[in-house]
């Protein structure tokens, strides 16, 4: 079985976790035998949707939910577009939402095609902290004939998490359908979507130990969306053949959540530990996002680095085999200063220097006090390097 190379320090599980070793075996056993077409009726088709409803049980069970109120998409990407796509585009709703300014790319882009579209689409801002600016959400929903109010419940580059269940009450108040991104809430703390009044919640499986390219939906039962393929999988809202091993897999990672919830106490000691050891090694470092313990996920380190460029700093660890990301996974590989801490910090030149001199660390169940050492003992010399290049660079003798 392959392993990660023995050196490799992996901070950037934000982006992406290795596989639970669960979800590696019941994906093992599921390859072992024929998997047929859930959609045939003949035995062997049945037993690649028992496998399949197997799984929506154990998503379900986890979130607390009908297993009937489950639909797979390919990811939380995709659950997010048919929220967004299935309440705006169905016509009985306004056409009409809101949402804040530090969505993950996924809600970003399908906002601004539906504005384009002719939506009304109004973006909350968050304080300096990374915090939703709530008095505003209130008074943007008053009065406003919202059909849909969608926000994530924890921030993939800060680790902030927002408060949803108040937001939801204030969204139904307003007659809006309400939905949350819980992709990086679930497995750091305790999700609860229909106690939180919740319409609809998006997941995504390769943040949670199942393999990348499968999530889901939760719809409550009575919500209507307007299917984006329509057919007849998937409750009507998802047409084209399950991908039946990776929801094998889902539905494993969802079994073993309340394991990989038990480990949040000791990631976050050592999300702690990198924290307190930067500090003392590293000159010129700025947390980014609300540090108090009930309000964001534990696992994740945003910082910025003073006279850096997050990306030059990335690549050097990257050479050394450190994995960590600026910003988000899907706009690292550019050089636009994230828009996350730009909503944060402001778009000042203080402001942009802050967000282009951060990097993410993000932290999972399986990591040990000797990695995050190792990680203290590397960065320092790597940050004094490049400040050195650019600090020479700019003052030439
Ligand atoms: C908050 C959030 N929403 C959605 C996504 C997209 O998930 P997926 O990779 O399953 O499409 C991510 C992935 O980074 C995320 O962090």
């Amino acid at each position: 079985m392959p392993s990660p190379p023995p050196n490799r320090l992996d901070f950037d599980r934000n982006a992406t976790s290795p596989l639970d070793p669960a979800v590696r075996e019941a994906m093992l056993e599921a390859l072992a035998i024929d998997l047929g077409n859930p959609s045939s009726v003949h035995g062997l088709g049945q037993t690649a949707r028992r496998l399949v409803d197997r799984a929506r049980q154990q998503v379900a069970d986890a979130l607390g939910v009908a297993a009937g109120e489950i639909v797979f998409t390919s990811g939380a990407t995709e659950a997010n577009v048919l929220a967004w796509r299935g309440v705006l585009g169905h016509g009985k709703s306004g056409f009409a939402a809101v949402t804040s300014a530090v969505e993950h790319p996924s809600v970003r882009a399908v906002a601004a095609q539906l504005a384009e579209e002719g939506a009304a689409v109004t973006s909350i801002g968050v304080d300096a902290e990374g915090r939703l600016r709530l008095p505003e959400l209130a008074e943007t929903l008053q009065g406003s004939a919202t059909g849909l109010l969608s926000l994530m419940a924890a921030n993939n580059e800060t680790g902030v998490l927002f408060p949803v269940a108040t937001a939801a009450a204030l969204g139904r108040q307003a007659g809006a359908t309400v939905h949350a991104d819980l992709t990086q809430a679930l497995g750091k703390i305790p999700v609860a979507p229909k106690t939180w009044g919740l319409d609809l919640a998006s997941l995504s499986g390769h943040k949670l130990g199942a393999a990348p390219g499968v999530g889901a939906l939760w719809v409550r039962r009575g919500v209507r969306l307007r299917a984006l393929l329509p057919g007849h999988q998937e409750l009507g809202q998802r047409a084209g053949t399950e991908n039946v091993l990776g929801i094998i897999g889902l539905g494993a990672a969802m079994a073993a959540l309340p394991k990989r919830l038990a480990t949040a106490t000791e990631v976050r000691r050592l999300r702690d530990r990198l924290w307190s050891g930067l500090q003392t090694r590293v000159s010129g470092v700025r947390r980014n996002g609300d540090v108090s313990a009930d309000l964001e996920t534990g696992n994740t380190l945003n910082v910025s680095f003073a006279d850096i460029d997050g990306a030059t700093l990335l690549m050097a660890l990257d050479l050394e085999d450190i994995l960590v990301s600026a910003g988000s996974a899907c706009s690292s590989g550019s050089l636009e200063p994230s828009h996350v801490l730009l909503a944060m910090h402001g778009e000042s030149p203080e402001g942009r220097a802050r967000a282009r001199g951060a990097l993410r660390f993000s932290l999972g169940p399986d990591h040990t006090d000797a990695q995050v050492d190792r990680l203290l003992d590397l960065l320092p010399p790597l940050v004094a390097r490049i400040r050195g290049a650019t600090v020479g660079g700019r003052t030439p003798a």
